[in-house]
């Protein structure tokens, strides 16, 4: 099933999230489940994605990409790459997958120093922490997901497809992640 166009929803009664579209709304209720989430979303990641993780500080951005990295099949753990700006995953097939950090970047310039064009280009998917902060230099297909502090354990989650592919992957997602 394709996906039409849309707005945000949450269905309170059925506490399931709604696809309206391109757009995907819910709640993690713990860190653990951040990670399962995150591990539906990894077993559908391809060579060339781009899944961008928006949000504040401690909003769950590097939980959701162990979860991420779990589900693609890292053979590594997952840390913040806060300070070394670029982790990079390996799994038994030797694919790549890259993990960025761009909130110490100061601007456009800087993901360009380390290469941040030619990861998105090369032929593995990339998970990028802060895209906000380097928004003029991403391009326009990408998964976008804005994690928001709720409460101590609670985190809303908005995961926006931009383009074709990625409005498949969203279905996907949600089938996988929540069923129906
Ligand atoms: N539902 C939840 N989902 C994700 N993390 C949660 C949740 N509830 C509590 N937490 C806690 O919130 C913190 C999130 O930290 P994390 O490093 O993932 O955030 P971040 O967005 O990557 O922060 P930063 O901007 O510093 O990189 C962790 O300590 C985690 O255990
Ligand atoms: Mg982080």
């Amino acid at each position: 099933m394709l996906v039409g166009s849309y707005s945000l929803a949450y269905n309170r009664e059925l506490k399931m999230p709604i696809l309206e579209g391109q757009s995907l709304d819910f709640q993690s209720h713990s860190p653990e489940q951040t990670i399962r989430i995150g591990v539906r979303l990894g077993e559908l990641l391809e060579l060339s994605d781009l899944i961008c993780l928006a949000g504040d500080l401690g909003s769950g951005k590097t939980t959701l990409a162990q979860g991420i990295a779990r589900g693609w099949g890292s053979l590594d753990v997952v840390t913040s790459p806060s300070f070394i700006l670029v982790n990079q995953y390996r799994r038994a097939d030797q694919q790549i997958l890259y993990h960025v950090d761009a909130f110490r970047m100061t601007g456009i310039d800087d993901a360009y120093i380390i290469g941040l064009h030619e990861l998105i280009e090369d032929k593995a998917p990339v998970l990028l922490e802060w895209p906000e902060r380097i928004a003029e230099m991403l391009p326009p297909e990408r998964l976008w997901i804005t994690l928001r502090w709720v409460d101590e354990l609670h985190r809303g989650m908005q995961v926006t497809a931009h383009g074709l592919s990625y409005e498949r992957k969203l279905d996907q997602f949600r089938r996988s992640a929540f069923g129906g």
